[in-house]
């Protein structure tokens, strides 16, 4: 448990406070995570009292949140730590009001200043914002501050660089946390801990004994009601920017020196660094752009994107990327990463999966005459854990083989926290670790950028996918090439 502090949270009536950090919060309440001192202050354009305001945060918690409200007497002394002022972020001086609350609490409480600040608002508001808390004086009082911002981080390197640049002159690196929220989830952390704490995987994790390694974050839902910002975004940017090149960093890097914030992300940096960069013409091998089609999802009839609310109908966005990527370091040289995500697909799933090469020679075979390889599948949501596919003896034949699961589930006794949970649990204790570094936002950019270039210039065809499907044709083909093909998620 951390010491007293105050959270600033811009955005507080907002969608993303409803869903994730009001629950978040209470369930580190409930788990006794939170220190007895804290305040948390509400910031949002509507005109709210205290009281509606720890109303709406009520609302939310018994709608989101995974731990309900037990009794009343518990939730009011929850609920007594939250406080709203209306703000229009873009006016200076309507930081006067965020001041005095902040201040108030620290001098109420005799409390050394630890102030965080949430920006749970449109990422082009983010240089405004830390720019006014700089011009209150709130950029450099003694103490501790820490900036939280979430994704997109610009859409490409240029605005990405010029928005950091701007933060940067209130908050240094070390004060700003970057969330992807895949790196709060339990699983995604749970990877280094497999590979790194079990002595069995470590000398088979390379290129000599691993054939590929596929990476898929499908999802059922299609654009709801975001096209405003996905039509402009696309899954490129929504996804493979972040959540997916996350996921592969956290596979491929070296054991870090110590389990410490720096030599984790210098050894997630590397990663990027040797990410082979496809220019705008070779993106067209490597990488498949598509956008769904009217289809049939959990049996309900459901639109073709062109024909979303608010989406243009003639639109070229990509709801669903298939790559296959490199890693052109001496552990990876040769094995395809492939990767896929999408809108509308046939479930909601993350998973990876590693494929181990083949037996130098078979002895035994399945009942397709070959031998399965072995697989290590490391499940993250919906489904939480870890299996591998072993092949083993078919009860009463000979010598026949047939595949088995070795299954351990993470989240089937008991709920696990949420990705937001574990991830305000750091911000507020000051740990970085889970958390993206501005040289990732940077590198990652720099990948993604010639290939959105190229969608851009339409060099390369969109790929149209019936909705309920697992991608375009050319998303198998991808792996095809290789002599392999997509594992159905779990
Ligand atoms: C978000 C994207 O970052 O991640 C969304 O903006 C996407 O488009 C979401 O739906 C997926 O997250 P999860 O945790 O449901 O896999």
């Amino acid at each position: 448990v951390s010491e007293p502090f105050s959270m600033v949270i811009f955005g507080a009536t907002g969608d993303l406070a409803k869903r994730k950090l009001f629950p978040a919060l209470f369930s580190l309440y409930m788990n006794k995570l939170l220190p007895p001192t804290f305040r948390i202050i509400g910031v949002g354009r509507r005109p709210r009292t205290h009281e509606q305001f720890r109303e709406a945060v009520r609302k939310s918690v018994d709608e989101f949140s995974r731990i309900k409200v037990a009794d009343e007497a518990s939730w009011q002394q929850f609920i007594k730590n939250f406080t709203y002022t209306v703000a229009d972020v873009t006016n200076p001086a309507d930081y006067e009001g965020i001041k005095s609350l902040i201040e108030g609490f620290e001098t109420e409480h005799g409390v050394e200043p630890c102030r965080l600040f949430y920006l749970a608002v449109a990422p082009d508001l983010f240089a405004t914002v830390s720019h006014n808390l700089k011009a209150i004086g709130l950029g450099d009082t003694r103490g501790v501050k820490r900036l939280i911002i979430e994704k997109p981080i610009g859409n490409d390197f240029l605005s990405a660089k010029e928005i950091d640049e701007q933060i940067k002159q209130t908050f240094t690196e070390k004060e700003i946390y970057r969330i992807d929220h895949y790196l709060g989830k339990e699983m995604v952390q749970n990877i280094n801990v497999i590979r790194f704490a079990n002595s069995i995987f470590e000398p088979l994790w390379n290129h000599h004994h691993i054939a590929c390694v596929q990476i898929t974050a499908s999802e059922t839902v299609g654009v709801e009601e975001r096209a405003a910002y996905y039509d402009r975004a696309g899954a490129l940017r929504d996804m493979v920017q972040n959540h997916m090149l996350q996921m592969l960093m956290m596979v491929c890097m070296e054991p870090p020196s110590r389990l410490k914030t720096e030599a984790i992300h210098d050894e997630k940096i590397k990663v990027l660094r040797s990410l082979r960069q496809y220019t705008e013409e070779e993106a067209g091998a490597y990488v498949v752009r598509g956008q769904y089609q009217a289809g049939i999802l959990n049996g309900k009839a459901v639109p073709a994107y062109r024909d979303e609310k608010n989406v243009d109908s003639a639109s070229e966005t990509e709801t669903f990327v298939a790559a296959k990527l490199y890693v052109d370091n001496l552990r990876w040289a040769g094995v395809p990463f492939y990767i896929r995500t999408g809108k509308r697909m046939g479930a909601k799933a993350t998973e990876i999966v590693i494929q181990f090469k083949e037996m130098p020679k078979n002895l035994y075979f399945n009942k397709n005459n070959d031998l399965g390889p072995n697989l290590l599948v490391i499940t993250i949501n919906p489904d939480e854990g870890i299996h591998m596919v072993l092949n083993a003896k078919k009860p009463g034949s000979d010598n026949q083989i047939m595949p088995i699961a070795m299954e351990f589930c993470n989240n089937c006794e008991q709920g696990t926290p949420e990705a937001y949970e574990s991830l305000i649990h750091d911000a507020i204790v000051g740990d970085q670790t889970f958390f993206t570094h501005w040289e990732e936002v940077a590198l990652a950019w720099e990948f993604i950028d010639p290939i959105r270039r190229a969608w851009d210039r339409n060099l390369h065809k969109l790929h149209f996918y019936e909705s309920g499907t697992w991608g375009p044709a050319s998303a198998h083909a991808l792996l095809a090439e290789e002599g392999h093909h997509w594992w159905p998620v779990t």
